[in-house]
């Protein structure tokens, strides 16, 4: 049976990586919502079954031509991408995360869509620095955009228990592989790999002995995908990550190791809003309820993201 899918953000680094996993299933017909203000429209493979329409979450009438009443689900991706950017434009962080957020919740409710899956970030959890599962609250929230992302939650949790709309909210952690650009608001790995493919200074903004959990995008999106056909997954909160702790110096020795580049490593103060020293996370509702086991190691992942950035145009990346 035919199902009709609307993804919003897929152009996006994630976001083109889900459109074009989906579009391989025949079976499957992609919406794809994107203002294209990160995203790139030629990440997108432009299979038959998939439909770009360049336009916005905030705008009613974009809405209405991506969203109708055979709409099956909504991958709600397309958010102003992340905390530096909504430090720098809090404005439209809000605009896009939460009013862009409310707009299509409400749409999706009048459409009667089977499932809705909205994508947040382990920023929620704040500046907590231990092992963190879905049960931790939320301590301090640094930036704008973790206040944007935990809002969307929130309506999120409105519109399941008020409207009754079958919900799955996932909480990615650092997510990184092809598709992704790197830029000024843009990721560490993606940031790390292009300086060292020019042997340009890697700058670490604090000791290194900081701890991330990097996860390879395909993990991400069949984790993704996974949550939209789980049933039990319905109203959950489930944690999207590897489960792996990495030392950001480490990172960086792997990557000056794959590029066998001769990148210098400069310490910089940690940007002052930066109070995470430590983050990893807890896999076991994601492999308990849908049956995610992450998959790809780091390393793996590293390479073949280099090879990818290898085959791209760079210079037409603003740092
Ligand atoms: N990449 C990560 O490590 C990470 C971590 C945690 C959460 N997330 C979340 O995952 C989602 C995808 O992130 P990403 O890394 O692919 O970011 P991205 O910036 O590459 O993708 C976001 C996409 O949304 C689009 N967009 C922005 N504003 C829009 C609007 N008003 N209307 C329609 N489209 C709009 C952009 O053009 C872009 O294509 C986001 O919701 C983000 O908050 C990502």
């Amino acid at each position: 049976m035919t199902k009709n899918i609307l993804v919003t953000g897929g152009a996006g680094a994630i976001g083109s990586s889900m459109v074009n996993r989906l579009s391989e299933d025949s079976g499957n017909r992609i919406t794809v919502l994107d203002n294209l203000s990160s995203g790139h429209v030629e990440n997108i493979v432009m299979r038959p079954n998939v439909r770009f329409i360049q336009g916005s979450v905030e705008s009613a009438e974009d809405l209405r031509q991506a969203i109708s009443e055979s709409t099956d689900v909504v991958f709600h991706l397309a958010a102003n991408f992340a905390n530096q950017n909504s430090v720098d434009f809090p404005q439209r962080d809000l605009q896009v995360n939460g009013m862009g957020t409310l707009k299509i919740l409400l749409r999706s409710v009048e459409n009667k869509v089977k499932k809705f899956v909205y994508t947040s970030s382990s920023c929620v959890y704040g500046d907590r620095n231990e092992p963190l599962d879905e049960k931790c609250q939320e301590y301090s929230l640094d930036t704008p955009y973790a206040i944007t992302k935990l809002l969307g939650e929130r309506y999120v949790r409105f519109f399941n228990h008020h409207h009754g709309l079958n919900t799955v909210t996932l909480r990615y952690f650092n997510v990184f592989g092809p598709n992704e650009y790197p830029g000024k608001y843009r990721n560490v790995i993606a940031n790390f790999l292009a300086k060292a493919m020019r042997n340009e200074d890697i700058i670490i903004t604090g000791t290194g002995e900081e701890t991330r959990d990097f996860n390879f995008v395909k993990d991400s999106v069949r984790a993704t995908i996974l949550a939209a056909e789980t049933e039990t997954a319905s109203g959950k909160v489930i944690n999207i990550a590897s489960g792996r702790e990495t030392k950001i110096k480490d990172l960086v020795q792997m990557i000056l190791r794959i590029t066998d580049s001769k990148s210098r490593v400069v310490h910089h103060e940690r940007r002052n809003w930066d109070s995470v020293t430590r983050r990893v996370a807890s896999v076991d509702l994601a492999k308990k309820i849908l049956g995610y086991q992450p998959e790809i190691e780091l390393e793996t992942g590293l390479r073949e993201y280099y090879e990818w950035l290898r085959k791209q145009n760079l210079n037409k990346c603003e740092w």
